[in-house]
């Protein structure tokens, strides 16, 4: 049966093998892990990928203005202002607190580009304005149901969690909702980098469940076997 399931490949050289060929299509997938793990760069070859064969995206950035982000993925040969240009792009810049309606703007922006690959980067500042934890998690939980259902796109969602975290996500519920869970986790000792990648879930999937090393090349990232 799971050949029948239809893919969206990632965009990680490595990774699909490890996930029947992708991400299942349509699907809500949560990317969490430390700060500097490489959440925006993976969330930026996923999007890539869909450019590359001419597939609208959207990459809603919450946490770096558009430029930066930009030049950050820039050095990974990764031009988005080129499919921008072409209308097939949009990198917007939402601060939650200022945007009331947050899943309407987000519907608002696949609507314009007919997107299908939606990228919000990240979850964890949704919430930093908000006071009350019950409700922080109500908004998150109405914004990934909504996506989920309306957006007609294949997610990516990231959320930056501490070091000493013991959940999977900044405000503990992400992961219980989204289809598919998967983790960075970087290590820096001197000299010494050591970057690697697991997926702690994936609904419909057969996934490889070993800590995979992960390199970045010049193309970004990428999932070596060990
Ligand atoms: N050209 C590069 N070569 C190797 N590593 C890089 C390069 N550019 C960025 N990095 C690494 O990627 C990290 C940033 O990745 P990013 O996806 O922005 O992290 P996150 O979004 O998880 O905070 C940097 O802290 C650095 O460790
Ligand atoms: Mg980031």
């Amino acid at each position: 049966m799971a050949a029948t399931i239809p893919r969206v490949t990632s965009g990680i050289p490595g990774l699909d093998p490890l996930i029947q060929g992708g991400f299942v299509r349509n699907s809500v997938n949560l990317v969490t892990g430390g700060t500097g793990t490489g959440k925006t760069i993976l969330a930026a070859q996923f999007l890539w990928e869909g450019l590359k064969k001419g597939e609208p995206g959207v990459y809603i950035t919450m946490e770096e203005h558009p430029d930066d982000l930009k030049m950050d993925v820039a050095q990974f040969g990764m031009d988005f202002s080129k499919y921008e240009k072409q209308g097939i792009c949009s990198i917007d810049y939402f601060d939650p607190a200022q945007v009331n309606n947050l899943a309407a703007a987000i519907l608002n922006s696949i609507k314009t580009i007919g997107a299908k690959r939606l990228v919000i980067d990240s979850t964890s500042v949704i919430g930093l304005t908000i006071e009350n934890e019950m409700m922080i998690r109500r908004k998150l939980l109405s914004l990934i149901d909504a996506v989920k259902r309306q957006s007609k796109c294949t997610v990516l969602l990231t959320t930056e969690i501490t070091e000493d975290s013991k959940g999977l996500s900044r405000w503990g519920v992400e992961e219980f909702v989204v289809d598919s869970v998967i983790v960075l986790n970087y290590l820096g000792i001197g000299e010494e980098t050591n970057r690697s990648l697991s997926v702690r879930k994936m609904r419909r999937t057969k996934h490889g469940t070993d800590v995979y090393q992960l390199a970045i090349s010049n193309k970004g990232l990428i999932v070596k076997r060990m």
